[in-house]
């Protein structure tokens, strides 16, 4: 699938935006601070109708405006689709060629986007959250069943951690939420486990093919009930059992919210031990094994949101890129129009934001 054209009103500092793209690649420069990363946020809202950097969809709204409107229209499978989304106070409402959609899982599987942002590059280093946040994206984009056991698992999530702040919390009552937990707990383990599973043999070819054969990626799914047969009843168990520590800390230590990614480099620790160099190459990979697998998944190409990072890889990792990528939608963003990497793309539209007004630039000198 690929964008034909985005419209916003006062969504950030657009007061009005109509752009209509390139459906191989899209070149976004302007200097700091003028809308790139705003527009970025426009395209990805569309494939899960949140932003990637804030929880709360007012923040979107342009300042001193009461409501915020954005519009595409895609392309897939030959079809023209449009999505729009209005958003006034709290409440957003979405559209699906013009349908009004009634829950957030409706608009899932219409719309894909992988971002890839100097964030992004830090996803081996950074925190185990980081990671997570990077599996639940992706699931909740392919699979709206995840996307289901994942709000579940939150909102249980919150009430078992509010019980364990009170002073004599009701231990039936938790047991309750044990038992929502690890039922919603081992629909997510489970995705989570054959999600890693297949990212692992991807991004591994990848990380071959980029490093030429120099290093090996290995992925590995860390929880505490991965494992398991039956992994509902073991979770289960082990939020029992747990009980009186987690009292003691006041929340739930055990579980899905805790999982993480274990990444090796030649058998070693990525994580904690890789070079600054060895740590990008593998963001790289997982990020490209993110399209591989949708694209396994759902029979679409995914569009690619390139915010800021592209100047970041050096020329053998863009150039790697721009190959593996040639049927993907690409958005690239950068303070800077780089002569050499435009000489690499043969087809492309430019355009350049200010202050919150888009232009395209035909002459490219
Ligand atoms: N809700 C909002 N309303 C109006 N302007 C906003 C809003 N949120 C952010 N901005 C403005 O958007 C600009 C940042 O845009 P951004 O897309 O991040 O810039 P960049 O081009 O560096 O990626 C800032 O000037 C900021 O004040
Ligand atoms: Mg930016």
């Amino acid at each position: 699938m690929y964008f034909k054209s985005l419209t916003l009103q006062n969504f950030r500092n657009y007061d009005s935006l109509v752009a209509d793209f390139h459906p191989n690649v899209n070149i976004v420069t302007g200097e700091n601070a003028q809308g790139k990363t705003n527009l970025i946020e426009a395209l990805y809202f569309m494939s899960l109708g949140k932003s990637f950097r804030t929880f709360r969809d007012s923040e979107l709204i342009g300042f001193q405006k009461d409501f915020c409107r954005l519009k595409s229209v895609f392309v897939k499978d030959g079809d023209e689709q449009t999505l729009d989304f209005t958003i006034s106070g709290e409440a957003k409402e979405a559209r699906l060629n013009g349908v009004k959609l009634t829950k957030n899982s409706d608009l899932l599987e219409q719309v894909y986007t992988v971002i890839f942002s100097p964030e992004d590059l830090k996803i081996v280093k950074d925190e185990p959250e980081k990671r997570r946040r990077f599996i639940d994206r992706e699931l909740c984009m392919m699979d709206p069943i995840y996307y289901r056991a994942l709000s579940r698992y939150k909102k249980a999530l919150l009430q078992r951690n509010n019980l364990l702040r009170e002073n004599r919390p009701d231990k039936g009552l938790v047991s309750v939420w044990n038992e929502a937990l690890a039922n919603e707990g081992a629909k997510i383990i489970r995705r989570r486990a054959s999600f890693i599973e297949r990212l692992n043999t991807v991004s591994s070819g990848l990380h071959d093919s980029i490093t030429q054969g120099k290093e090996k990626l290995k992925l590995t799914y860390e929880s505490d009930c991965e494992r398991a047969d039956d992994q509902e009843a073991l979770f289960f168990e082990i939020l029992e059992r747990n009980y009186e520590h987690d009292l003691f800390r006041r929340t739930t230590t055990k579980g899905p919210h805790r999982d993480d990614i274990g990444i090796e480099i030649d058998g070693t620790d990525a994580r904690r031990y890789g070079s600054q160099g060895q740590q990008r190459t593998a963001a790289l990979s997982l990020k490209l094994a993110e399209i591989n697998l949708i694209r396994e998944e759902t029979g679409e190409d995914a569009v690619l949101l390139l915010d800021d990072v592209l100047s970041e890889l050096d020329p053998n990792r863009q150039a790697f890129l721009l190959k593996t990528l040639s049927s993907v939608q690409l958005f690239i963003t950068a303070a800077e129009r780089s002569a050499s990497l435009l000489e690499k793309i043969p087809a492309y539209r430019l355009f350049i934001i200010e202050n919150g007004t888009i232009r395209e630039m035909f002459d490219v000198e």
